[in-house]
């Protein structure tokens, strides 16, 4: 254990080389990683954004050896931003600030918050953002699962490449990620969660998924519950299958249980095996460079510096789903009239730069008091955590998911237009997803939640500029249930979700009154209105903003290789570039899907 607590202290430990582990990120001459602010460099290819996609994009092209690569991150290391609270699992919530009053830690997030949402009376709404090394992968709660065979099926359709059709992507899912099974002994009685190891291989990493050596208590009356209320049993949410109610797997090492985010896990190999990569930290992209329309590099800003990065091959944007379209609109591509809007000249007219957003939403839960609890975060359960990597410090609060298309008797309360917009996602791809949670105390006065996510989403969000100044925020309208369909499935969700609190008594729990919406909430009207004034948070699944599609589609922004329609040498690759956002959560989608297909499965490293 004495490397694990030194490199613990230091806040770098490598999750995948703990055993071998000598130096931070295992090299001797660490700082030579690092590129030097205030002066022009160049390298084969640039890198916008070292969040997930970026640092996986970096690893996997350095690892050829014969390409020099560069990452651009705004952010720094979060394990000195936020000390080590973005490394236990426990408080991965924190700082994530659902309310407009909650403390968000600057050094970790852009503190980014939406327009006032008319369809929620208002609402500015915050829409956390990872800013560090590991982007939103340092700031999620690690559930890691996989979009529907369905889904991707679907993608594959919309922009005319079978590389995304789930028999093609399957190997790409399995290559970047290690499946370690769970600990069942740890993790307490009733919580032995099913997977199905077709959907992994042994070769699969460096990122490690594993699960907590803890089960959260609700959560293991949560499993048979559901199933009473007609869930089958999922088998772990990676084999294409979502359908059903499981304890999930997470992106957590299997061994001292710390977040395994794409800096832990991509970044860390690629230093430690000294692969050809140049970070540069704290560093912001300002613009995209262009000689004509072949972009040659990017305009980066630190600490009252501002200097080239330029690309002899590339610039990839992985700058996430709202600063990637950003950075495009203030170098000239995007809605030509909003760019002439702001005197910014026109390199590219594109108008679905910002359009098309996608997203999955939280729409809060029904909440009753219970007689279950959790334990108390004492002196014990930190070295407990520190010494054996178990205890409730292991988990994130919510372990177990439940996916369904809602039964007959509340789908048949949707009216036709709903149901045909809800027509257009597969027979695979799920309405809603139930999580039983509870992250209270022993003395646990909040109760515990049946909480839903919307996963079938048909609103269509937007992002546009303030300004010509990467400084200045984005302005953000995620448009939660803006379409009708999205609220008439909220209403019904809830009914549902009265209805699978009736299961827990036979359960073993006591359940008392209900403390949220309440008693005496009951017509869909009254629904409605709470599911707007207090349901309605960001689950920061958004995507799209510079939507994948063919070159005949005037909203597509990228093809299905990522470039940049009408430019050369510019590729985006993270979630801004979606199709849709899949069902269920888009880790997994966003780390090595895009830039797999894009390179490996055209046979070839070159791009071209
Ligand atoms: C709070 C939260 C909880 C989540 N929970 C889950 C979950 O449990 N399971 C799951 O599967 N998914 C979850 N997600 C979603 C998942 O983490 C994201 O979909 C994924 O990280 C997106 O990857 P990305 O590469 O597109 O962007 P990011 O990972 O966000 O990376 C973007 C990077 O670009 C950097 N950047 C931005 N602008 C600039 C600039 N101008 N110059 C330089 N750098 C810049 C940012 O600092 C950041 O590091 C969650 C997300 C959040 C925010
Ligand atoms: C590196 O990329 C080149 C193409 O530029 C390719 O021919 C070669 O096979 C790649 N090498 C490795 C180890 O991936
Ligand atoms: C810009 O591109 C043109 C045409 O490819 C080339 O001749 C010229 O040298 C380039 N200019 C710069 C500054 O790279
Ligand atoms: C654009 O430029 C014009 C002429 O220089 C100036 O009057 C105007 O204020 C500028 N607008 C913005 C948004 O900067
Ligand atoms: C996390 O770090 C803080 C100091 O910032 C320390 O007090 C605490 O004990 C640490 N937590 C664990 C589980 O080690
Ligand atoms: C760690 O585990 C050992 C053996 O399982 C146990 O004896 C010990 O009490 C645990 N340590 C802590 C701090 O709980
Ligand atoms: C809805 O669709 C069903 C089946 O197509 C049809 O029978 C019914 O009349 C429709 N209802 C309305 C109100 O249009
Ligand atoms: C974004 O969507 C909102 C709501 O539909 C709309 O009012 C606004 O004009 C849109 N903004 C942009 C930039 O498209
Ligand atoms: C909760 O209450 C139920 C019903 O009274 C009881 O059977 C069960 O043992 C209690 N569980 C706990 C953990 O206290
Ligand atoms: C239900 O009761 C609560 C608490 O008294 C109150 O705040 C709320 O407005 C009521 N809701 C409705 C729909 O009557």
């Amino acid at each position: 254990m004495r490397f694990f607590l030194l490199s613990a202290a230091l806040g770098l430990l490598a999750t995948s080389n703990a055993l071998t582990w000598q130096q931070p990120f295992g090299h001797n001459l660490f700082g030579s990683f690092f590129g030097l602010p205030g002066q022009d460099a160049e390298y084969d290819y640039v890198i916008v954004g070292g969040g997930l996609a970026g640092l996986v994009a970096a690893e996997r092209l350095a690892e050829n050896g014969t390409f020099s690569v560069a990452v651009v991150e705004a952010g720094s290391f979060y394990e000195f931003s936020n000390s080590n609270k973005s490394q236990i699992p426990w408080y991965s919530e924190s700082s994530v600030a659902p309310t407009l009053d909650g403390y968000v830690n600057k050094m970790i997030d852009w503190d980014l918050i939406t327009e006032p949402q008319p369809q929620l009376n208002n609402r500015q709404i915050h829409y956390a953002q990872g800013k560090c090394l590991g982007g939103s992968s340092a700031r999620n709660q690690m559930i890691y699962d996989r979009g529907s065979k369905g889904s991707y099926d679907l993608w594959a359709k919309q922009v005319g490449d079978h590389s995304f059709k789930w028999d093609n992507i399957l190997p790409f899912f399995k290559r970047s990620m290690h499946f370690n099974p769970p600990n069942v002994g740890l993790r307490g009685a009733n919580a032995t969660p099913s997977y199905d190891l077709g959907a992994y291989s042994p070769d699969g990493g460096p990122l490690q998924i594993s699960y907590p050596n803890f089960a959260m208590p609700f959560g293991v009356y949560g499993v048979p519950a559901m199933r009473a209320a007609g869930f089958p049993q999922a088998k772990g949410f990676s084999n294409g299958e979502l359908h059903g109610v499981d304890h999930n797997p997470f992106s957590i090492d299997p061994v001292h249980q710390l977040r395994s985010s794409s800096e832990a896990t991509f970044l860390d190999y690629a230093i430690t095996n000294g692969l050809p990569l140049t970070v540069y930290p704290m560093t912001q992209a300002m613009r995209i460079l262009f000689n004509g329309t072949c972009a040659t590099g990017v305009r980066v800003h630190s600490s009252g510096m501002d200097w080239s990065v330029r690309a002899r091959k590339e610039v990839i944007l992985s700058a996430g789903v709202f600063h990637s379209p950003q950075l495009l609109m203030v170098s000239g591509v995007g809605p030509a009239s909003t760019l002439r809007g702001h005197n910014i000249s026109v390199v590219k007219d594109l108008p679905g730069v910002g359009q098309n957003m996608h997203d999955s939403c939280a729409i809060g839960g029904v909440m009753h008091k219970t007689n279950i609890t959790n334990p108390a975060i004492t002196q014990a359960v930190m070295n407990d955590y520190i010494n054996n990597g178990t205890g409730i410090l292991t988990n994130s609060g919510g372990d177990v998911l439940a996916f369904e298309k809602l039964p007959p008797a509340f789908r048949s309360k949707l009216s036709n237009t709903t149901l045909e917009a809800l027509s257009q996602w597969p027979e695979d791809w799920p309405d809603m997803e139930f999580l039983p949670l509870n992250r209270g105390g022993p003395t646990d006065a909040a109760g515990a939640e049946v909480s839903m996510l919307m996963v079938a989403t048909i609103s269509r969000g937007n992002m546009t500029i303030r300004s010509r100044s990467m400084l200045d925020k984005p302005l953000i309208n995620t448009n939660w249930l803006l379409d009708p369909a999205d609220q008439e499935l909220a209403v019904q969700a809830y009914r549902r979700a009265r209805e699978i609190w009736t299961y827990f008594p036979a359960t073993g729990v006591d359940v008392g009154e209900e403390q949220a919406p309440g008693a005496n909430v009951t017509t869909d009207a009254q629904l409605l209105e709470y599911i707007k004034e207090q349901g309605v948070s960001a689950i920061h699944h958004g995507s799209s903003t510079n939507m994948m599609g063919r070159a005949d589609e005037a909203m597509a922004v990228v093809d299905s290789h990522g470039k940049v329609f009408g430019l050369q040498g510019l590729r985006v690759i993270d979630s801004s570039s979606f199709r849709f956002t899949p069902p269920g959560h888009t880790q997994a989608t966003t780390c090595e899907l895009l830039l797999s297909l894009v390179w490996d499965l055209q046979g070839l490293y070159v791009l071209t």
